[in-house]
């Protein structure tokens, strides 16, 4: 598979860096379930006398760029932290060039995810994002719906605690109802309950922009995730970059709690 990999990529003009990484790379332990916390967009700009704005662009063109990867490398789930339940905190003005993007990406996007099979996805209180970027959001996860390549999951109004808060409130609704007994739940049970329910948790979790912190990203699902990070803004993350972090995710040894 890396063979006819690297022909492709040699036809598709990669960086020399990109196919040298590639060669490192064990096809055999690829992960199954990646998550990025998409950071350093206004960093990057800033760092440029840019307007925030086009680093958030830059960002986008990132996104592509690795969703691209993650089909040829048959990674069959991506899950990309967009816009957090904090991110409100922002100025108005951000925000709505976030939602303008969000929508403008899926304008653009929809029709060439869908015929490379990829499904997309949206967790978090997408219910309260303004109606436009709601509604290409339903137009996209329907579209897609029956699409297994790879799994494209946006979180968006997103936070960890607020989805863990959203399964107790639904587990206690249903003992409430009288359809569950409280000595019933456990992990396992719990687990059905978050916005993650039939996917398995991140391998691996990559944090451009340095930071070394979660953010309320999956707080739940990262037990035993794996954590990669890069001083690198995400407008300036390469495919290289992600090839780094899938060859340093091969050589640890993940014990979770065992010898
Ligand atoms: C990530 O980039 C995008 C979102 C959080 C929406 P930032 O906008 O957080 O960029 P920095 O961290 O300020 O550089
Ligand atoms: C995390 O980045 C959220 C997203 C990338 C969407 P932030 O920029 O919001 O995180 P903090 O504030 O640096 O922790
Ligand atoms: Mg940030």
């Amino acid at each position: 598979m890396i063979k006819s990999l690297l022909k492709k990529t040699k036809r598709q003009n990669k960086s020399r860096e990109e196919e040298r990484l590639l060669k490192r790379l064990d096809p055999a332990r690829l992960p199954v379930h990646v998550a990025i916390i998409m950071d350093g967009n206004g960093r990057w700009a800033q760092a440029r006398g840019l307007p925030r704005a086009l680093g958030h662009r830059t960002g986008v063109e990132t996104l592509r760029n690795i969703v691209k990867l993650c089909l040829e490398l048959r990674i069959k789930i991506l899950t990309v932290f967009a816009f957090s339940t904090e991110n409100w905190k922002r100025p108005q003005e951000e925000i709505k060039i976030l939602m303008d993007l969000l929508c403008e990406y899926i304008q653009k996007e929809l029709n060439d995810l869908h015929r490379k099979h990829i499904q997309i996805r949206a967790i978090g209180h997408i219910f309260e994002l303004p109606p436009r970027a709601q509604k290409e959001l339903a137009r996209a996860q329907e579209v897609t719906s029956q699409n297994n390549e790879l799994i494209l999951n946006i979180a968006l109004n997103y936070g960890g605690r607020l989805e863990i808060v959203d399964a107790a409130r639904n587990l206690a609704l249903r003992v409430k109802n009288g359809e569950l007994d409280p000595a019933e739940i456990n992990e396992f049970i719990f687990k059905k309950y978050l916005y993650t329910a039939d996917l398995p948790d991140p391998d691996l979790l990559i944090r451009p922009a340095g930071e070394l912190r979660i953010s309320n990203f999956l707080l739940w699902q990262m037990a035993y995730t794996e954590f990669w990070s890069t001083p690198v803004f995400w407008p300036d993350f390469r495919p290289a970059h992600f090839l780094q972090a899938l060859i340093s995710f091969q050589h640890r040894k993940r014990r979770f709690g065992g010898l």
